[in-house]
C-alpha cells in the first residue's frame, strides 16, 4: 500500500519523520512511502504551493499523511500561492468531504488540560466538521464601496446536498458510539444555518435511534468549557468546526494531541493533526509529534484496513503517556524525536 508524505512546513517535516519511524516499527514492509513538497516548501522549490506532481500522487496514494502549511514568509503572497491552498486544494480536489477531529482526554493527561481536572475526565467526543463548502469556498474578494472604501467580502453558503452528506457521516458516527448527535449551527442569525437545521432534522427521520440535539455556535464554546462531558458527536460547518476543534483540544490537553481524518464518500483519505506549522517552535525540536501518530493510527483503521495496527499505536500513545512522556505542551522536557522514541519503546 502506497502512502503519500507530505511533510510541509514548520513542525510538518519533523512530526512526520516521527510518525514515519512508527509506522516502519508497525507495519513493516507493508507500507510504502513517496514524499512530495506541499506548501510553502512547494511554493520555494517549484513557485506554487500544490504542484501537480503531488496533487498526483496524492491521487495515487492508498492514503495520504500530511503534516502542516503556513509560512510567515508567503502571507505577503497573493492568496491563490499561500501555502494553506495548498490543503485546502487537496480537500477539494480529492472531494474530502468529511473531517473527523477525535477529543479525547487521555487519563493521564488530566494536569495538562487547561480545564479543572474532574471537568476533563469525561472529555471524549468526535468533531464531524464539514471541509468542502462554508465560507471558505463562497465568493470572496476584495472591492470599493460606493463611498470608495475599501470591504473584503466572503459568502458562506451550503447546498441541501452537501448538509445532507455530512449529516449522514454525523448520524453514522454516532451509531458507531453513544448515540448522541449535536448540530452546531447558528440559526438564530444566518440563512446557512437555518437550512442546516432543517436539513439535519430531515436526514434525522433515519435515524430514529440517535438523539439529535441542536446547539447555537457561541454556546457550544462555552458548553466545551462548562461541561464537555456532554458531547458525543457534533456534527457542524467548516468555519465553526475549524474553530471549535482548537478549543476542545486544549479542553482535551494540548493542540498537539488532537489527530484528524479527512475523507471522500469511497474510504480516501487524507490524515493529518489539527494544529498548523507551528512557526514559534519549529527547528527546536519541542513539536509534539503525538497528533501525528495518532493520526496515522487513524489512517491505518479507516484507509488501509489495519484496525489491529492502530490499536497498537494508540495502546503505545496510552503507555508513552503513562510513562511519563511529556513534550512542552504537556509540561514537560522531552524533545520532538525523545516523544517519538517513547512510542516505539511502549510498542
Ligand atoms: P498552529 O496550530 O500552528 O500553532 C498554534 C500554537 O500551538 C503555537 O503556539 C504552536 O507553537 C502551538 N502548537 C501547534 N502544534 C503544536 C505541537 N504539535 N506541539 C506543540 N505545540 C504546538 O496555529 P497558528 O500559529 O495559528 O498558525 C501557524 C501557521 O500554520 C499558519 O500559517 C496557519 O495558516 C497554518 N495552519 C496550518 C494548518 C494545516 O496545515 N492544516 C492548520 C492550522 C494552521
Ligand atoms: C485546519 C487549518 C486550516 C483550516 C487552514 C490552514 C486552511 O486551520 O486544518 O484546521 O482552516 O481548515
Ligand atoms: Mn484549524
Amino acid at each position: 500500500m502506497l502512502v503519500a508524505l507530505l511533510p510541509g512546513d514548520g513542525i510538518g517535516p519533523e512530526v512526520i519523520e516521527q510518525t514515519v519511524r512508527v509506522l516502519h516499527a508497525v507495519c513493516g514492509d507493508a507500507l510504502t512511502f513517496e514524499e512530495a513538497p506541499v506548501g510553502g516548501a512547494a511554493y520555494k522549490a517549484s513557485g506554487h504551493p500544490l504542484p501537480d506532481a503531488t496533487l498526483d500522487l496524492a491521487k495515487r496514494a492508498d492514503a495520504i499523511l500530511f503534516g502542516a502549511v503556513g509560512d510567515p514568509d508567503c502571507d505577503a503572497l497573493e492568496r491563490r500561492l499561500r501555502p494553506e491552498q495548498a490543503i485546502l486544494g487537496l480537500r477539494k480536489e480529492l472531494g474530502l468531504f468529511a473531517n473527523l477531529r477525535p477529543a479525547k482526554l487521555f487519563a493521564e493527561l488530566a494536569d495538562a488540560s487547561a480545564l479543572r481536572p474532574e471537568v476533563a475526565a469525561a472529555i471524549d467526543m468526535v468533531i464531524v466538521r464539514e471541509l468542502n463548502g462554508d465560507v471558505y469556498f463562497g465568493e470572496k474578494g476584495m472591492r470599493t464601496t460606493p463611498a470608495g472604501r475599501r470591504q473584503g467580502y466572503d459568502v458562506m453558503s451550503y447546498d441541501e446536498d452537501e448538509v445532507a452528506r455530512i449529516a449522514r457521516v454525523g448520524f453514522e458516527t454516532a451509531r458507531a458510539r453513544k448515540g448522541r448527535l449535536c448540530s452546531v449551527d447558528k440559526a438564530n442569525v444566518l440563512e446557512t444555518s437555518q437550512l442546516w437545521r432543517d436539513v439535519v432534522i430531515e436526514i434525522s427521520a433515519d435515524y430514529p435511534d440517535i438523539a439529535l440535539s441542536h446547539m447555537y455556535v457561541d454556546n457550544c464554546a462555552m458548553q466545551l468549557v462548562r461541561n464537555p462531558g456532554q458531547f458525543d458527536v457534533i456534527v457542524t460547518g467548516n468555519l465553526f468546526g475549524d474553530i471549535l476543534s482548537d478549543q476542545a483540544s486544549m479542553c482535551a490537553g494540548s493542540i498537539g494531541m488532537l489527530p484528524s481524518a479527512s475523507l471522500d464518500s469511497a474510504g480516501k483519505g487524507l490524515y493529518e493533526p489539527i494544529h498548523g506549522s507551528a512557526p514559534d517552535i519549529a527547528g527546536q525540536g519541542k513539536a509534539n509529534p503525538l497528533a501525528t501518530i495518532l493520526s496515522a493510527a487513524m489512517m491505518l483503521r479507516y484507509s488501509l484496513n489495519r484496525p489491529a495496527d492502530a490499536d497498537r499505536i494508540e495502546a503505545a500513545v496510552a503507555k508513552a503517556l503513562a510513562g511519563g512522556a511529556r513534550s512542552p505542551d504537556l509540561g514537560g522536557a522531552l524533545t520532538t524525536a525523545q516523544m517519538g522514541e517513547a512510542v516505539l519503546a511502549a510498542l
